[in-house]
């Protein structure tokens, strides 16, 4: 098998990102990962504007790809190039793919239309990676593997049957996890984004000093709802007039441990009735740290036999090495395509 190179774009939401991966039979080199972030420009207005959004992808892609290709100060040329092509905001999604089906065209490479949520699957694959230098090799992570996809866009509990093979068996009927956690932090004045405020204000708090609900915990399926959990939030924040800097971090553990309740024991439920060998977890929310503590020590505890995987935290939110390792596995069927074929699709679903 020949050393494939292969170029990530990412362009879904608020993240423009380029990477570069080395592989070759499973052994692999992160030579670059790049992401240039908007958070700045959307805590202005506190969520995500989308024509801003896309403007943005604009002027920062081509210097960040072209900054992506130079290793040790020489251009390289990809063999391959893997673009996400949906789901994700259409007009940032169309800046990603219209720069990638020019390369792909300029450089006669072929392309690989990735999906989004199948790009934070395999980031799972990027669990232990450290350092950019070295070499490694990618973990032979045993199926049937459960993976749980909590980004600011999706929450879905996702059954892989083999590479390629996805079954949705759960997703939110509403609020997506990452959403959730954005929007409580609107009602407490913490910023945008609100996981990583969150998070770092719950450091502070008691999980216990409030009573909120666990939405779908008991139901009999695998989906989930966050919106009614944000809703008693604005209820409690309407109740006072002031909220202290103390009660502010208790609400933020309490709520943050009503989340971590509802998404471990969902993907444990269905790890049993499925007899997984593997239960993965990644996508921006699977960066809180007391999410990745509580779910390791949950499934050492319920579940001994199963592996537990977790992409490293910088791979957790939106990045392109994950876009490019999932181009990876595609090329590897032979599944891309001449620049023409590859189009935008803002609602791809992964799996039915
Ligand atoms: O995967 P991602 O970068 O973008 C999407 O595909 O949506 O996820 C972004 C989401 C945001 O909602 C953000 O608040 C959340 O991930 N997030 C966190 C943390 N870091 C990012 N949520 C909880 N705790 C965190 N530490
Ligand atoms: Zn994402």
């Amino acid at each position: 098998m020949k050393l494939m190179k292969i170029l990530g774009i990412e362009t879904s939401c608020d993240e423009t990102a380029a990477s570069l991966l080395e592989i070759k039979a499973g052994r692999f080199r992160i030579l670059s990962s790049l992401v240039a972030s908007q958070i700045k420009i959307h805590a202005k207005t506190g969520g995500v504007v989308p024509e801003v959004a896309a403007r943005e992808h604009l002027t920062k892609l081509l210097p960040l790809i072209e900054k992506s290709l130079t290793i040790n100060r020489s251009p390289i040329k990809p063999d391959v190039i893997a673009v996400t092509s949906g789901p994700g905001l259409i007009t940032s999604l169309m800046v990603g793919v219209e720069a990638a089906k020019t390369l792909s065209y300029l450089w006669q490479k072929p392309l690989v239309a990735v999906n989004h949520l199948e790009a934070h699957l395999y980031s799972n694959w990027l669990g232990d990676y450290r350092d950019s230098n070295k070499i490694q090799s990618l973990p032979k992570i045993k199926f049937p593997a459960l993976c749980l996809i909590v980004s600011g866009g999706h929450t879905e509990l996702v059954l892989m049957r083999n590479y390629g093979q996805y079954k949705s068996i759960g997703q939110t009927q509403d609020d997506a996890a990452g959403e959730a956690f954005d929007k409580v932090a609107k009602l407490l004045k913490l910023g945008y984004p609100g996981g990583p405020a969150i998070s770092s204000l719950a450091k502070k708090g008691a999980k216990e000093i409030f009573d909120l609900p666990r939405p779908m915990i008991k139901s009999g399926n695998f989906d989930f709802s966050f919106s009614g959990l944000k809703t008693a939030v604005l209820y409690l924040v309407r109740e006072r007039d002031r909220l202290s800097k103390q009660k502010r971090a208790d609400l933020s553990a309490s709520f943050q441990q009503a989340v971590i309740d509802v998404l471990i024991a969902k993907t444990l439920k269905a790890a049993k009735k499925y007899k997984v060998k593997s239960i993965m977890l990644s996508g921006g929310v699977a960066a809180n740290q007391e999410l990745r503590r509580q779910f390791r020590t949950a499934v050492k505890k319920q579940e001994p036999k199963v592996k537990f995987y977790l992409a490293a935290t910088k791979f957790c939110t939106d990045n392109a090495a994950m876009v490019a390792l999932a181009g990876y596995f595609h090329a590897l069927k032979h599944e891309s395509a001449t620049w023409s074929k590859v189009k935008v699709d803002p609602n791809w679903e992964l799996a039915v």
